[in-house]
């Protein structure tokens, strides 16, 4: 069985000094694909590396920022600090019985290997969150989401490093506060850890959630139903709507899908009648941006070195030779013509760096 123990490299033997790079291009570190570089780079493979860079001059003098696959982040020009590039590797398994396993994921796994892993070990509960790009430790910062399931739902605890205290802390999913792309690691402890293991607890009976969009008429095609397929329908579903980074440059939704009162959405409605809508609660309801942006005639439009991807328009994309500011300024002209036309400020999903 994979989980065994990948590779946990707690070395305590490691003794040399971590190698910080100066003046390190990020280009490969940020599926935008913007040209932009960092002072310095630290690639933390180990909790031994990761105590030596905070607890070394760098971080005292110069701002600092984690992280992963950088496939949510927009630099909008280099970045006068320190880049701490999370490495660490290894999948564990914690506890097992008829129904569930517990496994530790490090940070720096790469998210889909880990979906792709638990899927073939039939493990339940990470298939409809495939081919998500990133690593591990950022699920739970905006707590990840597609097809009905966000990574809360299988997440246990998140274990991480407070910067400022410099000690080891644990929160139970419970003090987490996640919500809809939100979670406290955006907001009290936003800048001030860095996340190392995530425990998921994973079902051995497969329970499918396939209410999203087509995913279930997509099953019903298939002779079995099982996670196995629900994969293949939920990667080849995205492959149809979202440009793959390494062919065209971007950070998946631009803009969070805002949640407005029902009252808001009817008031809408009155002016824009085929308004699409989904539930959230009694109260509110979330209104796609996608939509939004598409009413404003934004959908494919294409600038030269960037634009609005003609599949999904909540995309904003790097044609190439974009620099992180044309691309910022576009996302605030599409904000500004959506509060201009609908009233509703849309919320930026990526970070702006
Ligand atoms: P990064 O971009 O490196 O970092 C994101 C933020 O988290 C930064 O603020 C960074 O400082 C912080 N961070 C990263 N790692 C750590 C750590 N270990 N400790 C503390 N802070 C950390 N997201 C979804 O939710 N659902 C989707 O369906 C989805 N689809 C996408 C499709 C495409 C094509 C792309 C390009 C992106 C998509 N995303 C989606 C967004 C993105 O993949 C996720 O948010 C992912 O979790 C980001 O992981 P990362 O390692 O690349 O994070
Ligand atoms: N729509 C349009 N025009 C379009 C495309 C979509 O009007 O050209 C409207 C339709 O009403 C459609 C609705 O938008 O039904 C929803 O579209 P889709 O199913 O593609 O999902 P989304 O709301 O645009 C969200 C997430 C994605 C996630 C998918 C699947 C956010 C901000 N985005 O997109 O996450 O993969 O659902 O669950 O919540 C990401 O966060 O980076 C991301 C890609």
């Amino acid at each position: 069985m994979f989980f065994v123990l990948l590779s946990f490299l707690q070395n305590e033997q490691h003794k040399k000094m971590i190698d910080i790079k100066k003046n390190y291009p990020l280009d490969k570190h940020n599926t935008f694909g913007i040209k932009c570089r960092t002072k310095y780079f630290a690639s933390v493979k180990t909790e031994n590396e990761l105590k030596e860079v905070f607890e070394s001059d760098y971080v005292e003098k110069y701002p600092w920022l984690v992280l992963g696959g950088g496939s949510n982040v927009l630099f909008r020009g280099d970045f006068p600090g320190l880049i701490v590039s999370m490495d660490i590797k290894g999948v564990q398994l914690l506890e097992e019985d008829d129904e569930f396993v517990k496994i530790k994921v490090a940070a720096g796994e790469d998210w889909d290997e880990l979906v792709k892993n638990t899927v073939e070990n039939q493990f339940g509960g990470l298939e409809n969150l495939s081919y998500i790009p990133g690593k591990a430790g950022a699920a739970p910062i905006q707590n990840i989401g597609a097809y009905g399931v966000e990574v809360k739902d299988v997440l246990e605890r998140v274990e991480f490093y407070h910067a400022e205290n410099k000690s080891f802390i644990t929160l139970k999913k419970s003090e987490c506060k996640f919500a809809y792309r939100d979670s406290v690691f955006k907001h009290e402890l936003k800048g001030k850890v860095v996340i190392l293991y995530l425990i998921l607890k994973l079902s051995k009976k497969q329970a499918l959630k396939t209410s999203y969009g087509n995913i279930e008429s997509e099953l019903k095609k298939y002779e079995k139903r099982n996670i196995k397929n629900l994969r293949e329908i939920i990667i080849s579903t995205r492959k149809a709507k979202l440009p793959e980074p390494e062919k065209i440059g971007n950070a998946g939704s631009f803009f969070k899908n805002p949640v407005v009162k029902k009252s808001v959405f009817l008031k809408l409605k009155e002016n824009h009648s085929s308004m699409p809508s989904y539930p959230v609660n009694n109260d509110k309801v979330k209104i796609p941006a996608a939509w939004l942006i598409e009413q404003c005639g934004w959908k494919g439009k294409n600038l030269g070195t960037h634009g609005i991807h003609d599949v999904q328009p909540l995309v904003l994309v790097n044609h190439g030779g974009a620099t992180g500011k044309d691309i910022y300024s576009l996302a605030k002209e599409v904000q500004l013509s959506i509060e201009n036309k609908f009233g509703i400020l849309l919320d930026m999903e990526v970070n702006i760096i």
